[in-house]
């Protein structure tokens, strides 16, 4: 009874301590270092995707200014998501998407360069992991069945 009532104890002082450390906790968006970091990051990836033999196609055909207002939501939509201080007023994440017909494999080959692209901004591993199980979450939103 006392081993339970000792272990209930600890229980909650980890409960009580996770929960203020969830709070104190800077947003991810922080972690990444803010609004400028996530767009050195956004340009990086966009600038592996759009040479790449595979995924080149999708960035073609649009003009420069098209591109512009791409990366500019991309930014956003990242700066919203990891809970920074921006808005985001694009379209949502299956309606930007269908149609393009973005297979796995083309999935797989953005999910590499991504985790390339912040390896080479050395963003440790919590915050990685963060960032790509975030956008592992938009897979089904953005891939075509
Ligand atoms: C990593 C997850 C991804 C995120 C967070 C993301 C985010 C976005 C955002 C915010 C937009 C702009 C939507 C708007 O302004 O209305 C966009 C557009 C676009 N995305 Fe993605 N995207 C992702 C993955 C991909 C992949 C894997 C591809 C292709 C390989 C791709 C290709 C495009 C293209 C071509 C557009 C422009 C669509 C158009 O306006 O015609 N995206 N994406």
């Amino acid at each position: 009874m006392q081993l339970a009532r000792s272990l209930i104890t600890v229980a909650l002082a980890a409960a009580v301590a996770a929960s203020a450390f969830a709070q104190d906790r800077p947003t991810l968006y922080k972690r990444l270092g803010g609004y400028d970091a996530l767009a050195a990051v956004t340009d990086d990836f966009l600038g592996r995707l759009a040479p790449d033999p595979k995924l080149g196609r999708f960035f073609v055909g649009h003009s420069t200014d098209s591109i512009k207002r791409i990366r500019g939501g991309i930014v956003d939509f990242l700066c919203v998501a990891t809970k920074g201080p921006c808005s985001y007023s694009g379209r949502d994440m299956k309606t930007a998407h269908t149609g393009l017909k973005i297979t796995d494999e083309d999935w797989d080959i953005s999910v590499k360069a991504l985790t390339a692209t912040l390896d080479k901004f050395s963003v440790p591993l919590a915050e990685k992991n963060e960032v790509l199980a975030a956008v592992a979450m938009l897979k089904n939103d953005i891939v075509e069945r």
